[in-house]
């Protein structure tokens, strides 16, 4: 919690899109945090202190018993509130109104008409297409309201009590599938609430140096490094913080794409003078996954070894007080889980699952308020350059779990190949940045192929790119098919072992990004 911004309250109700209203708050400038609701009392608002409160939407219905209220003391506080769908019902039924269970469930694009001329809806057209998705629906609203918005289901599309400053919209103002939903948004931050939008990464920057000299003081720092966005950036800021006071730990575990130990070495060794440790481990990490075939095995194989290697060169380094990770503002989020229920685990993500107690490292986690698109603006105000800042994500097991089957040191050599052409010719056909992530698979599967006069046997690879904005959901990205035909003809005729390529179509959901 910091308290040097102007600060929103963003109170969570469970729905799906809930870190989009911090997103969208964040885009304009405006500090905000998301906190379950049943975390947000009196105590806990008088110590945040927001200039507005945002109520989420939910999968609550307000009349199941126990179905969540928003503390009611935050609607005392004399700043302006916003009730997005189950925060609309919520507050209506907290403040008198009446909710009843709509017959007729309204889902997906809905008309609206503009009824009046709250401030809410300042510079909007009379009508506007928003996103609804609810099934109760508001029947009464509490004294001293009125109707702002209606829709053809909805009476009480959006209501507003003007003098208090609280308003309630039945549809979602924070997906893009409500194209006047940002400009909502901003008339309730800025014409309604007053907000500047001091929140600039040039400000946060400077705090968070300071704050990190305060939390480390003296004491050393080990951070690892592996060469994408977060940890390039943590390793940047740590460093101006505070100097040499911090080594970094870069893991070669033979697993990596074509020249990616180089350029990290290059970057932050040689240009930016950070004392950084490159432990070639290759060997290691391909002789401990030798026969393995199954993903989840393979993740905690070398989740394990990240451990063991980082433990041995904080070891050399005659100890350690802190690590440093680059921790996101979603994990933080996620990881206040808003009914305590468990999801199912599709892959085990993390491959560094928390060091060994033993160690006693204190963290330092200064991007833990920060979204990914934050993150690289970050990056880019600490000068990194474009080919870091906008990387594509690469995950910790590396090509690891992009050879399904066994890994063995020459498929690995096969697929580093591969993949340089493929992101090489996205790059020059200047697609790169229009693409969440983009990689080649080497499948275990050979089939049969000509080459000149002579036949071939060889493996198939894969290739994938999709686009994404979290990574949470993905579409497989559309390229023109002299693209690919391009790419596939260079890739068979440079790399020995492949000869056939196919372009992966599937999305996410049904399938994950990763083919492991
Ligand atoms: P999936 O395959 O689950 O991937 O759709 C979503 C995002 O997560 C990355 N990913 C991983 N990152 N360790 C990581 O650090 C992993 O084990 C791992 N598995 C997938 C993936 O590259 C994509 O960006």
């Amino acid at each position: 919690m910091t308290q040097s911004h102007e600060q929103v309250l963003i109170v969570d109700f469970g729905s799906q899109v809930t870190q989009l209203i911090a997103r969208r708050l964040r885009e304009m400038g405006v500090y905000c945090e998301v906190h379950p609701y049943n975390k947000v009392d009196a105590k806990f608002a008088a110590r945040f202190a927001p200039k507005a409160i945002v109520l989420s939407g939910g999968p609550n219905s307000v009349h199941w018993a126990d179905s969540p209220r928003a503390d009611d003391s935050l609607f005392d506080l004399g700043v302006p509130v916003l009730g997005i769908c189950y925060g609309q019902q919520t507050m209506c039924a907290q403040l008198g109104g009446a909710v009843s269970a709509s017959t007729t469930r309204e889902f997906g694009r809905a008309e609206i008409e503009i009824i009046g001329n709250s401030r809410l809806f300042a510079g909007l057209q009379p009508t506007e297409i928003v996103w609804m998705s609810h099934g109760d629906k508001v029947d009464a609203i509490p004294d001293g309201f009125t109707v702002i918005a209606r829709s053809k289901h909805a009476p009480f599309a959006a209501i507003a009590h003007e003098a208090k400053q609280f308003y309630a919209v039945q549809f979602h103002p924070e997906v893009v599938h409500t194209p006047c939903g940002t400009k909502i948004l901003s008339n309730f931050i800025r014409g309604i609430a007053g907000l500047s939008g001091d929140w600039t990464m040039a400000a946060f920057r400077d705090e968070t140096i300071a704050k990190i000299r305060a939390q480390v003081g003296t004491g050393r720092v080990i951070c690892g490094l592996s060469g994408g966005v977060d940890s390039s950036v943590v390793a940047v800021l740590l460093h101006e913080a505070i100097g040499a006071q911090l080594t970094c730990v870069y893991v070669d575990t033979g697993l990596m794409r074509a020249g990616e130990t180089k350029q990290v070495v290059d970057l932050f060794r040689d240009h930016y003078n950070i004392p950084l440790i490159a432990v070639d481990a290759g060997d290691l990490f391909l002789g401990k996954l030798a026969g393995v075939d199954d993903p989840e095995k393979k993740r905690k194989i070398i989740g394990g070894l990240f451990i063991d290697v980082f433990e041995a060169e904080a070891g050399k380094l005659g100890g350690a007080d802190f690590l440093a990770q680059g921790t996101l503002y979603p994990d933080v989020i996620e990881s206040v889980s808003f009914d305590g229920g468990p999801s199912v685990t599709i892959k085990s993500h993390h491959n560094v699952g928390g060091l060994p107690a033993r160690m006693k490292l204190r963290l330092v986690e200064p991007l833990r308020e920060l979204f990914k698109d934050e993150v690289r603006a970050l990056g880019r105000e600490l000068g990194l350059p474009e080919s870091f800042v906008g990387r594509h994500p690469f995950p910790g097991p590396g090509l690891a779990i992009r050879i399904p089957g066994e890994i063995t040191a020459p498929a690995v050599a096969i697929l580093q190949k591969a993949d340089a052409i493929y992101l090489d010719e996205i790059q020059k056909a200047g697609l790169y940045d229009d693409i969440w992530q983009a990689f080649a698979v080497l499948l275990p599967v050979r089939t049969v192929g000509v080459m000149g006069d002579e036949r071939t046997y060889e493996q198939v690879l894969a290739l994938r790119a999709v686009t994404s904005t979290d990574g949470m959901t993905a579409d497989y990205f559309p390229f023109a098919h002299d693209f690919l035909g391009r790419t596939a003809t260079r890739i068979i005729n440079e790399v020995r072992g492949i000869n056939r390529v196919v372009y992966d179509i599937t999305s996410k959901p049904p399938g994950t990004i990763e083919w492991e």
